[in-house]
């Protein structure tokens, strides 16, 4: 019932393929793919023909979480690389709702991604128009930082919502998923967690059994 998001911006990205293959084949249900442009975040990491590979070598989803400025005009370039799902943050762009109507257009599934700094109230409206909601629980930009506790709230309001409104979007966390962290989430309602760091840096390895605790 529940499903892992890997974030590859923790793996080891001279070893990417290799590190996409083993959380696949340990059960790793979609793949979280961060992009970021130097502009909405501080931080620069991949463009599309990551997604493009990427593609190639799994048939788990792709999660591609947009934290950019110029969304508009790089959902057509996403979607054709093969993204599965596209989140991007409603602050960033002019238009929320044309930009959800376009990645739909593209037949890929559209989100959108809260900032801990953005009311859930204030996306509330577009609820019924989304496949998915990302609640970040860490400030976009970076792998490994502490997650806030102060955004729990938001997903146990999703939830309701959700249950209130008859709609059936995913509740994805992304930031600071770890075995505690991710059991208080699944607790609240999310169904979709992303693990970067917790996953990628273990001392073990073992991602198998990691990925199974993290489900339970
Ligand atoms: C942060 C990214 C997250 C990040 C999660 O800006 O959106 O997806 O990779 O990494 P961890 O799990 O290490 O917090
Ligand atoms: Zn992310």
């Amino acid at each position: 019932m529940y499903k892992i998001a890997p974030s590859i911006l923790a793996a080891n990205i001279l070893n990417l393929g290799k590190e996409i293959t083993d959380l696949d084949k340990a059960g790793a249900d979609y793949f979280h793919i961060d992009i970021m442009d130097g502009n909405y975040v501080p931080n620069l990491t991949f463009g599309p023909e990551i997604v493009k590979k990427a593609k190639k070598i799994t048939k788990k989803t792709l999660d591609v979480h947009l934290m950019i400025k110029n969304v508009e005009k790089f959902i057509p370039i996403f979607s054709k690389s093969g993204a599965d799902i596209i989140s991007f943050h409603p602050e960033a762009v002019n238009n929320t709702k044309k930009i959800i109507k376009l990645i739909k257009k593209h037949k890929v599934k559209a989100g959108l991604a809260i900032h801990p700094n953005v009311k859930v109230s204030d996306i509330s409206k577009y609820l019924n128009l989304i496949d998915i909601v990302v609640v970040m629980t860490v400030v976009p930009g970076f792998a490994g930082q502490k997650f806030m506790k102060n955004q729990i709230k938001k997903i146990s309001f999703l939830k309701k919502y959700k249950e209130n409104n008859n709609l059936n979007f995913d509740i994805e966390i992304d930031g600071g998923i770890n075995y505690k962290t991710a059991n208080i989430c699944k607790k609240e309602g999310a169904n979709i967690l992303v693990a970067g760091s917790f996953i990628y840096g273990s001392k073990n390895k073992n991602y198998k059994k990691i990925i199974k605790k993290l489900k339970k």
